[in-house]
């Protein structure tokens, strides 16, 4: 894709990731809820990402158009993470594999998040230009950024 496409894209991305604010969940009921919505977010990260993921180990057949729609929707969902997870369960009971650092580094957390946006947005261009080895190095390159987020914030 052209330069000037993926100039837009890539700040784009950066312009509409917010930093995340933590907020106390008040309830139980209320830790329960934000913890269910986040989880709907990471779960269809993981819907999206899967065909991909297959597609870099060529698993399945390299599809440049479905590269480019679950990319476009990984970058929009990426901009949903810091919402989904302002709200601080941490002092509920509740069953999550998300870590307390979350809300005690949110800049750390917060440039995992970026590193999302920019690595999906990065990925829509490689899937526009039709050219294999980049759209795979792409996919590889959103995987890191999911790993990444993992590694520091999320339990095994
Ligand atoms: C900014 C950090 C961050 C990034 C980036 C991130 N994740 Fe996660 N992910 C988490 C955390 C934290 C959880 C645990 C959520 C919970 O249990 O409340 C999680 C949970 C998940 C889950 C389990 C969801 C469920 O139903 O419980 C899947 C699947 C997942 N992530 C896939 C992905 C994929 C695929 C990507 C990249 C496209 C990704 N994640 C990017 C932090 C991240």
């Amino acid at each position: 894709m052209n330069y000037l496409t993926k100039v837009i894209l890539t700040a784009s991305a950066i312009i509409t990731a917010t930093s995340v604010l933590a907020e106390g969940a008040k309830s139980l009921d209320h830790a329960e809820k934000a913890t269910d919505n986040r989880k709907a977010v990471f779960s269809l990260l993981g819907s999206n990402m899967g065909p991909l993921g297959a597609m870099a180990k060529g698993k399945i057949p390299l599809d440049a158009k479905v590269v480019e729609k679950n990319a476009l929707r990984i970058n929009q969902l990426s901009m949903m993470i810091a919402d989904y997870t302002k709200t601080d369960t941490s002092a509920f009971k509740v069953k999550t594999a998300a870590l307390d650092k979350i809300w005690q580094q949110p800049e750390a957390f917060t440039k995992r998040i970026n590193a999302l946006s920019k690595a999906s947005a990065h990925l829509q261009v490689a899937a526009k230009s039709g050219d294999e080895s980049e759209i795979k190095k792409a996919i590889s390159g959103v995987g890191k950024s999911c790993g990444g987020c993992h590694d520091d914030f999320k339990a095994d």
